[in-house]
């Protein structure tokens, strides 16, 4: 059910290999074991040093750092260290160490390590190459793929970073294993999202196996095919248009209702909560304007439901302050609010080739009062 992603790309149902922008990305299950071999391979003399944040350094970094003879720094876990004053501290723990420009930094972890340490490395001696060793679902089928990193400010999250693609992203679905299920759940939205936009039998495949992603005995299979058809979905979108001019911005599908709503919960609800909410209220804005396949944002809701995300917007919720938000999101255009709707499953607008819609404002209201 996997498909290639393109040329010089492949899976065989279990592992894959793409290459994206210079960028070797292996998905391999027990991958974890030959990290330090793969990243001596990527970069036979470079001097690696391995960042992760408290949570993920014991359970899979330190085997990683200990292999390669690498120091390892952690941060604390979790969003709130993606800021400017973690990226100092840890740049200059690079500068205290003396490390030059052979230095590559090997980011262990979640989305939020991948985009501090990768920035950290864009920006250590003007840029030094980073591997990518994504551990949680978002980080694996998302952040570590396609180059972005940065910080966040208190203007909002992710305003201040570069692109810098990694030398080698490493995933090994296996470390799932370990993951918390909210976050497991939180990715889950962002797979079923690459589902309904380019692939409709990983859709299903997904809606299948609800119960079995979820179960704290992942299987294997499940694991890597869950990893794989993701993957292979971001790879090519991403390949074809690496500034996110066009086509990328099928990604977003579901994001500027859900940001907007991730916002006003202060962050309260999970990322990945909050874009499974999107998706439902932006299918329903995509049928009342006309484009969408009736009856596919129930499709997205029912899925969502049976992995457990949240397929409603919550009552304190103000609409008009969610429709305030989406007009100052990083995508709209001259305070007007843009939107990537699908057509029907696997299939998105092309909008004239920017896949970025605008849609009158009272059939936003209709679509958020109909996900109440
Ligand atoms: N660069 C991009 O393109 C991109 C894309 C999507 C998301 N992001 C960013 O990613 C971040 C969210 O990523 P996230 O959800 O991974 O957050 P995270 O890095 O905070 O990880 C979530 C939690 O899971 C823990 N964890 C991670 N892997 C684990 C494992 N295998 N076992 C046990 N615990 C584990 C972490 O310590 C953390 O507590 C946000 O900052 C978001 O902006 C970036
Ligand atoms: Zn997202």
């Amino acid at each position: 059910m996997v498909r290639p992603a393109g040329p010089g790309t492949g899976t065989d149902g279990s592992a894959g290999e793409f290459s994206l922008h210079g960028a070797r990305i292996v998905v391999r299950t027990g991958a974890l074991r030959d990290a330090a071999a793969l990243v001596r391979e990527c970069a036979p003399d470079g001097r690696p040093v391995v960042i992760a944040d408290d949570n993920v350094a014991p359970l899979h970094a330190a085997p990683i750092a200990a292999a390669l003879g690498a120091d390892l720094l952690t941060f604390p876990a979790g969003e709130s260290s993606k800021v400017r004053a973690q990226w100092a501290a840890l740049s200059d723990e690079l500068l205290e160490r003396q490390l030059g420009r052979d230095t590559v930094v090997v980011a262990v972890g979640g989305g939020v390590c991948g985009d501090l340490a990768g920035f950290v490395a864009a920006t250590y001696l003007r840029g030094v190459p980073v591997v990518q060793v994504p551990t949680s679902l978002v980080a694996m089928i998302d952040a570590a793929i396609g180059g972005k990193t940065g910080v966040d400010t208190r203007y909002g999250k992710n305003l201040v970073g570069a692109f810098h693609q990694p030398a080698l992203v490493l995933i090994d679905p296996l470390a799932l294993r370990t993951l918390p299920a909210n976050h497991r759940r939180a990715g889950l939205a962002e797979a079923i999202k690459h589902g309904v936009i380019a692939d409709e039998a990983y859709f299903h495949w997904i809606a299948a196996h609800g119960a079995a992603l979820l179960s704290s005995a992942l299987v294997d299979d499940v694991a890597a095919h869950l990893v794989l058809g993701s993957v292979a979905v971001k790879v090519p979108v991403v390949a074809g248009d690496e500034r996110e001019g066009g086509r990328r911005r099928i990604l977003n599908f579901g994001h500027t209702i859900g940001h907007a709503i991730e916002h006003l919960s202060n962050y309260e609800i999970l990322h990945g909560e909050a874009v499974a909410i999107g998706m439902i209220a932006e299918a329903r804005l995509g049928e009342l304007a006309g484009w969408t396949l009736p009856g596919l944002a129930d499709e997205i809701r029912d899925v969502c439901a049976t992995v457990g995300l949240p397929v409603c917007i919550p009552s304190a919720l103000d609409a008009d302050a969610v429709i305030a938000l989406t007009r100052g999101d990083k995508k709209a255009q001259a305070g007007v609010a843009e939107y990537a709707l699908p057509l029907r499953l696997g299939e998105m607008n092309a909008g004239g080739g920017r896949y970025a819609l605008a849609v009158d404002e009272s059939l936003v209201h209709a679509a958020l009062a109909a996900t109440r």
